[in-house]
Protein backbone atom coordinates (compact mmCIF):
# COMPACT_ATOMS: atom_id res chain seq x y z
CA UNK A 1 0.00 0.00 0.00
CA UNK A 2 3.60 2.01 0.69
CA UNK A 3 3.66 1.71 -2.88
CA UNK A 4 0.53 2.72 -3.75
CA UNK A 5 0.93 5.88 -2.25
CA UNK A 6 3.99 6.91 -3.69
CA UNK A 7 5.87 7.76 -0.65
CA UNK A 8 3.06 9.43 0.93
CA UNK A 9 0.92 9.07 4.39
CA UNK A 10 -2.20 9.05 2.64
CA UNK A 11 -4.18 8.89 -0.77
CA UNK A 12 -5.46 12.12 0.18
CA UNK A 13 -1.94 14.00 0.01
CA UNK A 14 -1.06 11.94 -2.85
CA UNK A 15 -3.92 13.33 -4.90
CA UNK A 16 -3.56 16.40 -3.92
CA UNK A 17 -0.08 17.08 -4.62
CA UNK A 18 -0.64 15.30 -8.23
CA UNK A 19 -2.53 18.45 -9.13
CA UNK A 20 -0.07 20.39 -11.41
CA UNK A 21 -0.04 16.94 -13.40
CA UNK A 22 -4.07 16.17 -13.39
CA UNK A 23 -4.71 19.39 -14.36
CA UNK A 24 -2.40 19.27 -17.11
CA UNK A 25 -3.80 15.85 -18.28
CA UNK A 26 -6.93 17.74 -18.58
CA UNK A 27 -5.48 20.35 -20.81
CA UNK A 28 -3.30 18.36 -22.67
CA UNK A 29 -4.57 17.44 -26.46
CA UNK A 30 -6.83 20.31 -25.71
CA UNK A 31 -5.98 23.65 -24.75
CA UNK A 32 -3.39 25.61 -26.79
CA UNK A 33 -2.50 28.57 -25.99
CA UNK A 34 -0.43 29.67 -28.65
CA UNK A 35 -3.05 29.46 -31.09
CA UNK A 36 -5.64 30.38 -28.70
CA UNK A 37 -7.35 27.10 -29.59
CA UNK A 38 -9.69 24.63 -27.42
CA UNK A 39 -10.38 21.42 -29.16
CA UNK A 40 -13.44 19.58 -27.32
CA UNK A 41 -15.00 17.20 -29.84
CA UNK A 42 -17.82 16.42 -27.48
CA UNK A 43 -18.63 19.84 -27.12
CA UNK A 44 -18.36 20.75 -30.69
CA UNK A 45 -21.06 18.75 -31.15
CA UNK A 46 -23.35 20.79 -29.29
CA UNK A 47 -21.78 24.06 -29.63
CA UNK A 48 -24.87 25.83 -31.29
CA UNK A 49 -27.14 24.67 -29.18
CA UNK A 50 -25.13 25.42 -26.24
CA UNK A 51 -24.38 28.85 -27.25
CA UNK A 52 -27.83 29.40 -28.07
CA UNK A 53 -29.84 28.40 -24.67
CA UNK A 54 -31.74 29.99 -22.52
CA UNK A 55 -30.11 29.00 -19.75
CA UNK A 56 -28.36 26.30 -18.61
CA UNK A 57 -29.19 24.03 -15.68
CA UNK A 58 -25.73 22.63 -13.93
CA UNK A 59 -26.46 19.30 -12.02
CA UNK A 60 -24.65 17.97 -9.45
CA UNK A 61 -23.70 16.79 -5.62
CA UNK A 62 -20.91 17.77 -3.01
CA UNK A 63 -17.49 19.04 -3.91
CA UNK A 64 -18.84 18.70 -7.91
CA UNK A 65 -21.84 21.26 -7.15
CA UNK A 66 -19.21 23.62 -5.56
CA UNK A 67 -17.54 23.26 -9.20
CA UNK A 68 -20.93 23.85 -10.51
CA UNK A 69 -20.93 27.16 -8.82
CA UNK A 70 -17.98 28.49 -10.07
CA UNK A 71 -19.20 27.14 -13.83
CA UNK A 72 -22.21 29.59 -12.88
CA UNK A 73 -20.12 32.42 -12.49
CA UNK A 74 -17.55 31.66 -15.20
CA UNK A 75 -20.56 31.14 -17.99
CA UNK A 76 -22.55 33.92 -16.79
CA UNK A 77 -19.20 36.26 -17.17
CA UNK A 78 -18.02 34.88 -20.37
CA UNK A 79 -20.85 33.75 -22.28
CA UNK A 80 -23.96 35.77 -20.73
CA UNK A 81 -25.97 32.79 -20.62
CA UNK A 82 -28.17 32.55 -17.36
CA UNK A 83 -27.26 29.62 -15.10
CA UNK A 84 -28.72 27.27 -12.54
CA UNK A 85 -26.94 25.19 -10.09
CA UNK A 86 -29.16 22.51 -8.28
CA UNK A 87 -28.17 20.21 -6.01
CA UNK A 88 -29.22 16.71 -7.69
CA UNK A 89 -31.39 15.50 -4.84
CA UNK A 90 -33.70 18.04 -4.93
CA UNK A 91 -34.00 18.66 -8.58
CA UNK A 92 -35.26 15.17 -9.20
CA UNK A 93 -37.89 15.37 -6.65
CA UNK A 94 -39.41 18.83 -7.04
CA UNK A 95 -40.91 18.69 -10.67
CA UNK A 96 -38.17 20.45 -12.29
CA UNK A 97 -39.19 22.74 -15.27
CA UNK A 98 -37.65 20.79 -18.43
CA UNK A 99 -37.80 21.71 -21.80
CA UNK A 100 -37.03 20.11 -24.92
CA UNK A 101 -33.21 21.25 -25.97
CA UNK A 102 -32.36 22.68 -22.79
CA UNK A 103 -29.02 22.30 -22.03
CA UNK A 104 -27.73 20.54 -18.81
CA UNK A 105 -24.46 19.21 -17.35
CA UNK A 106 -24.12 16.63 -14.96
CA UNK A 107 -20.90 17.12 -12.76
CA UNK A 108 -19.44 13.88 -11.20
CA UNK A 109 -16.40 12.56 -10.13
CA UNK A 110 -17.74 8.68 -10.05
CA UNK A 111 -19.87 9.14 -12.73
CA UNK A 112 -22.31 6.88 -10.38
CA UNK A 113 -23.89 8.97 -7.84
CA UNK A 114 -27.77 8.06 -8.06
CA UNK A 115 -28.96 11.65 -7.68
CA UNK A 116 -27.32 12.59 -10.11
CA UNK A 117 -27.94 9.89 -12.68
CA UNK A 118 -31.65 9.98 -11.98
CA UNK A 119 -31.79 13.85 -12.29
CA UNK A 120 -30.62 13.54 -15.50
CA UNK A 121 -32.32 10.33 -16.36
CA UNK A 122 -35.49 12.32 -15.95
CA UNK A 123 -34.37 15.10 -17.97
CA UNK A 124 -33.31 13.11 -20.87
CA UNK A 125 -36.81 11.74 -21.33
CA UNK A 126 -38.08 15.46 -21.39
CA UNK A 127 -35.73 16.09 -23.86
CA UNK A 128 -32.72 18.07 -22.22
CA UNK A 129 -29.24 17.49 -24.20
CA UNK A 130 -27.06 16.12 -21.27
CA UNK A 131 -22.91 17.37 -21.24
CA UNK A 132 -21.35 14.79 -18.87
CA UNK A 133 -18.01 16.26 -16.91
CA UNK A 134 -17.28 13.24 -15.14
CA UNK A 135 -14.04 11.58 -14.12
CA UNK A 136 -14.73 8.08 -14.26
CA UNK A 137 -14.51 6.41 -17.55
CA UNK A 138 -17.21 4.35 -19.05
CA UNK A 139 -19.27 5.40 -16.03
CA UNK A 140 -23.42 5.20 -15.55
CA UNK A 141 -23.44 9.12 -16.04
CA UNK A 142 -20.73 9.57 -18.94
CA UNK A 143 -22.75 6.65 -20.77
CA UNK A 144 -26.08 8.15 -20.24
CA UNK A 145 -24.66 11.68 -21.59
CA UNK A 146 -25.22 13.11 -25.12
CA UNK A 147 -21.93 14.42 -25.09
CA UNK A 148 -19.29 15.62 -22.44
CA UNK A 149 -16.02 16.31 -21.26
CA UNK A 150 -13.74 13.91 -19.26
CA UNK A 151 -11.56 15.10 -16.44
CA UNK A 152 -8.96 12.69 -16.96
CA UNK A 153 -7.63 13.43 -13.03
CA UNK A 154 -7.48 9.26 -12.66
CA UNK A 155 -8.69 7.57 -10.03
CA UNK A 156 -9.42 9.66 -7.28
CA UNK A 157 -9.31 6.78 -3.84
CA UNK A 158 -8.96 9.27 -1.36
CA UNK A 159 -12.73 9.67 0.07
CA UNK A 160 -12.58 13.60 0.07
CA UNK A 161 -11.92 14.73 -3.44
CA UNK A 162 -9.47 17.04 -4.21
CA UNK A 163 -7.88 16.54 -7.60
CA UNK A 164 -11.35 16.01 -9.52
CA UNK A 165 -12.27 19.15 -8.16
CA UNK A 166 -9.82 21.06 -9.62
CA UNK A 167 -10.33 19.09 -13.17
CA UNK A 168 -13.92 19.38 -13.22
CA UNK A 169 -12.83 23.47 -12.85
CA UNK A 170 -9.99 22.87 -15.73
CA UNK A 171 -12.86 21.40 -17.78
CA UNK A 172 -15.22 24.05 -17.19
CA UNK A 173 -13.47 26.63 -17.62
CA UNK A 174 -12.56 25.66 -21.06
CA UNK A 175 -16.00 24.54 -22.07
CA UNK A 176 -17.09 28.62 -21.33
CA UNK A 177 -13.92 29.89 -23.06
CA UNK A 178 -15.16 27.77 -26.30
CA UNK A 179 -18.62 28.84 -26.19
CA UNK A 180 -18.09 32.49 -24.89
CA UNK A 181 -15.12 32.61 -28.17
CA UNK A 182 -17.63 30.81 -30.43
CA UNK A 183 -20.76 33.40 -29.40
CA UNK A 184 -18.72 36.66 -29.71
CA UNK A 185 -19.47 37.59 -25.78
CA UNK A 186 -15.54 37.68 -25.04
CA UNK A 187 -13.12 39.53 -26.81
CA UNK A 188 -9.85 38.61 -28.37
CA UNK A 189 -8.14 39.90 -25.83
CA UNK A 190 -9.38 38.19 -22.81
CA UNK A 191 -10.03 35.33 -24.87
CA UNK A 192 -6.13 34.72 -25.53
CA UNK A 193 -4.83 35.81 -22.32
CA UNK A 194 -7.38 33.44 -20.33
CA UNK A 195 -5.59 30.43 -22.68
CA UNK A 196 -2.71 31.56 -21.38
CA UNK A 197 -3.37 31.56 -17.85
CA UNK A 198 -5.15 28.62 -17.70
CA UNK A 199 -2.12 26.75 -19.25
CA UNK A 200 -0.10 28.67 -16.32
CA UNK A 201 -2.12 27.12 -13.81
CA UNK A 202 -0.35 23.40 -13.64
CA UNK A 203 2.90 25.54 -12.78
CA UNK A 204 1.37 28.24 -10.70
CA UNK A 205 -0.50 24.89 -8.76
CA UNK A 206 2.83 23.58 -8.42
CA UNK A 207 4.37 26.86 -6.52
CA UNK A 208 1.31 26.33 -4.09
CA UNK A 209 1.84 23.29 -3.29
CA UNK A 210 5.28 24.85 -1.56
CA UNK A 211 3.42 25.91 1.00
CA UNK A 212 2.73 22.97 2.04
CA UNK A 213 5.01 23.18 5.47
CA UNK A 214 3.86 26.30 6.66
CA UNK A 215 -0.05 25.54 6.25
CA UNK A 216 0.71 22.16 8.72
CA UNK A 217 2.07 24.64 10.96
CA UNK A 218 -1.05 26.29 11.05
CA UNK A 219 -3.36 23.62 11.13
CA UNK A 220 -1.34 22.71 14.31
CA UNK A 221 -1.89 26.26 15.37
CA UNK A 222 -5.45 26.24 15.01
CA UNK A 223 -6.63 22.46 15.14
CA UNK A 224 -8.35 22.79 18.61
CA UNK A 225 -10.58 24.98 17.20
CA UNK A 226 -14.73 24.27 17.29
CA UNK A 227 -16.00 25.75 14.30
CA UNK A 228 -14.81 27.54 11.39
CA UNK A 229 -15.65 29.80 9.37
CA UNK A 230 -15.38 30.03 5.94
CA UNK A 231 -15.88 33.48 3.41
CA UNK A 232 -15.20 34.20 -0.14
CA UNK A 233 -16.35 36.50 -2.69
CA UNK A 234 -17.65 35.80 -6.03
CA UNK A 235 -15.41 32.96 -7.75
CA UNK A 236 -14.00 32.85 -4.41
CA UNK A 237 -17.38 31.85 -2.68
CA UNK A 238 -17.77 28.93 -4.14
CA UNK A 239 -14.01 28.02 -2.52
CA UNK A 240 -14.80 28.65 0.33
CA UNK A 241 -18.01 26.47 0.48
CA UNK A 242 -15.59 24.09 -0.74
CA UNK A 243 -13.23 24.74 2.21
CA UNK A 244 -15.73 24.14 4.97
CA UNK A 245 -17.31 21.23 3.44
CA UNK A 246 -12.99 19.61 3.17
CA UNK A 247 -12.64 20.98 6.91
CA UNK A 248 -16.05 18.85 8.10
CA UNK A 249 -15.57 16.01 6.36
CA UNK A 250 -11.32 15.36 7.32
CA UNK A 251 -11.26 17.00 10.68
CA UNK A 252 -14.73 16.63 11.90
CA UNK A 253 -14.65 20.07 12.94
CA UNK A 254 -17.77 22.49 12.18
CA UNK A 255 -17.33 24.62 9.76
CA UNK A 256 -19.75 27.06 7.53
CA UNK A 257 -18.84 28.89 3.82
CA UNK A 258 -20.56 32.15 3.69
CA UNK A 259 -20.37 34.92 0.99
CA UNK A 260 -18.10 37.24 2.97
CA UNK A 261 -21.04 40.08 2.73
CA UNK A 262 -23.95 37.87 3.63
CA UNK A 263 -21.74 37.03 6.94
CA UNK A 264 -23.52 39.66 8.57
CA UNK A 265 -26.60 38.35 8.38
CA UNK A 266 -25.77 35.78 10.42
CA UNK A 267 -22.33 34.07 11.00
CA UNK A 268 -21.14 37.47 12.61
CA UNK A 269 -23.05 36.39 15.37
CA UNK A 270 -21.15 33.78 16.14
CA UNK A 271 -17.64 35.81 16.04
CA UNK A 272 -14.92 36.04 19.21
CA UNK A 273 -11.54 35.38 19.84
CA UNK A 274 -12.22 31.66 19.68
CA UNK A 275 -13.59 31.42 16.12
CA UNK A 276 -10.93 31.26 13.10
CA UNK A 277 -12.46 32.75 10.08
CA UNK A 278 -10.90 31.94 6.45
CA UNK A 279 -10.98 34.25 4.23
CA UNK A 280 -10.45 32.96 0.36
CA UNK A 281 -8.97 36.87 -0.72
CA UNK A 282 -7.28 36.69 -3.67
CA UNK A 283 -6.29 40.04 -5.89
CA UNK A 284 -10.07 40.04 -7.88
CA UNK A 285 -12.89 43.14 -8.25
CA UNK A 286 -14.14 42.50 -5.21
CA UNK A 287 -10.77 42.67 -3.34
CA UNK A 288 -11.72 45.85 -1.43
CA UNK A 289 -14.98 44.48 -0.28
CA UNK A 290 -13.61 41.10 1.22
CA UNK A 291 -10.86 43.51 3.07
CA UNK A 292 -13.21 45.29 4.71
CA UNK A 293 -15.25 41.85 5.79
CA UNK A 294 -11.80 41.31 7.23
CA UNK A 295 -11.81 44.23 9.45
CA UNK A 296 -15.44 43.70 10.77
CA UNK A 297 -13.68 40.20 12.29
CA UNK A 298 -11.19 41.61 13.35
CA UNK A 299 -13.34 44.17 15.65
CA UNK A 300 -15.00 41.20 16.28
CA UNK A 301 -11.71 39.50 18.12
CA UNK A 302 -12.18 36.78 15.46
CA UNK A 303 -8.72 35.02 14.25
CA UNK A 304 -8.38 35.66 10.57
CA UNK A 305 -6.64 32.97 8.45
CA UNK A 306 -6.44 35.04 4.80
CA UNK A 307 -5.66 33.38 1.59
CA UNK A 308 -3.88 36.38 -0.62
CA UNK A 309 -2.11 37.20 -4.07
CA UNK A 310 1.59 38.26 -3.82
CA UNK A 311 1.80 41.78 -4.10
CA UNK A 312 -1.07 42.36 -1.82
CA UNK A 313 0.31 44.53 1.21
CA UNK A 314 -2.73 45.63 3.13
CA UNK A 315 -3.94 42.04 4.14
CA UNK A 316 -1.13 41.07 6.48
CA UNK A 317 -1.17 44.08 8.27
CA UNK A 318 -4.96 42.96 9.31
CA UNK A 319 -5.10 39.16 8.94
CA UNK A 320 -3.39 36.89 12.14
CA UNK A 321 -1.93 34.57 9.54
CA UNK A 322 -1.51 34.82 5.43
CA UNK A 323 -0.96 32.11 2.45
CA UNK A 324 0.46 33.95 -0.39
CA UNK A 325 -0.28 32.64 -3.94
CA UNK A 326 1.06 33.45 -6.80
CA UNK A 327 -0.80 36.17 -9.06
CA UNK A 328 -3.53 34.97 -11.17
CA UNK A 329 -6.65 36.03 -13.29
CA UNK A 330 -9.67 35.71 -11.15
CA UNK A 331 -11.44 33.41 -13.09
CA UNK A 332 -8.38 31.26 -12.67
CA UNK A 333 -8.20 31.60 -9.65
CA UNK A 334 -10.06 28.99 -7.60
CA UNK A 335 -7.61 26.29 -9.01
CA UNK A 336 -5.13 28.01 -6.64
CA UNK A 337 -7.01 29.29 -3.98
CA UNK A 338 -8.73 25.90 -2.96
CA UNK A 339 -5.09 23.95 -2.84
CA UNK A 340 -4.15 25.69 0.43
CA UNK A 341 -8.00 25.03 1.91
CA UNK A 342 -7.64 21.53 1.01
CA UNK A 343 -4.15 20.90 2.37
CA UNK A 344 -5.41 22.79 6.06
CA UNK A 345 -8.40 20.45 6.25
CA UNK A 346 -5.81 17.47 5.78
CA UNK A 347 -3.27 18.44 8.27
CA UNK A 348 -5.39 19.28 10.67
CA UNK A 349 -7.46 15.66 10.61
CA UNK A 350 -3.72 14.16 10.24
CA UNK A 351 -2.97 16.37 13.63
CA UNK A 352 -6.40 15.08 15.12
CA UNK A 353 -4.93 11.81 14.61
CA UNK A 354 -7.83 10.62 12.02
CA UNK A 355 -8.11 8.21 8.91
CA UNK A 356 -8.27 11.02 6.56
CA UNK A 357 -8.39 8.42 3.66
CA UNK A 358 -11.68 6.44 5.17
CA UNK A 359 -13.39 9.47 7.20
CA UNK A 360 -16.37 8.40 8.85
CA UNK A 361 -19.86 7.79 7.93
CA UNK A 362 -18.72 9.18 4.33
CA UNK A 363 -18.25 7.31 1.17
CA UNK A 364 -16.57 7.87 -1.96
CA UNK A 365 -19.49 7.03 -4.22
CA UNK A 366 -23.42 7.60 -2.98
CA UNK A 367 -24.84 4.99 -4.98
CA UNK A 368 -28.12 5.01 -3.06
CA UNK A 369 -30.40 7.99 -2.57
C1 LIG B 1 -19.63 11.85 -2.06
C2 LIG B 1 -18.13 12.04 -2.00
C3 LIG B 1 -17.77 13.47 -2.38
C4 LIG B 1 -18.35 13.81 -3.75
C5 LIG B 1 -19.85 13.55 -3.81
C6 LIG B 1 -20.36 13.63 -5.23
O1 LIG B 1 -20.23 12.62 -1.06
O2 LIG B 1 -17.66 11.75 -0.69
O3 LIG B 1 -16.37 13.60 -2.41
O4 LIG B 1 -18.10 15.16 -4.04
O5 LIG B 1 -20.15 12.23 -3.34
O6 LIG B 1 -19.79 12.58 -5.95
P1 LIG B 1 -19.55 12.54 -7.50
O7 LIG B 1 -18.83 11.24 -7.73
O8 LIG B 1 -20.91 12.56 -8.15
O9 LIG B 1 -18.74 13.72 -7.87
Amino acid sequence: AAIEKGGYDHFMLKEIFEQPQTIYDCLRGRLDADKGMITMSGIEKYAEQIMNANRIMIVACGTSWHAGLVAEYIFEELCRIPVEVEYASEFRYRNPVVHQGDVIIAISQSGETADTLVAIENAKENGAIILGVVNAVGSSISRLSHAGAYTHAGPEIGVASTKAFTAQLAVLTMIALKIAHKKGTISIEKYSILCKELAEVPDKVAEVLKLDDSIRLLAEKYKDAYDFLYLGRGYNFPIALEGALKLKEISYIHAEGYPAAEMKHGPIALVDEHLPVVFVATKDAYHEKVVSNMQEIKARKGKVIAVITEGDTVTPSIADDVIILPPAHEIIAPMLSVIPLQLLAYHIGVAKGYDVDKPRNLAKSVTVE
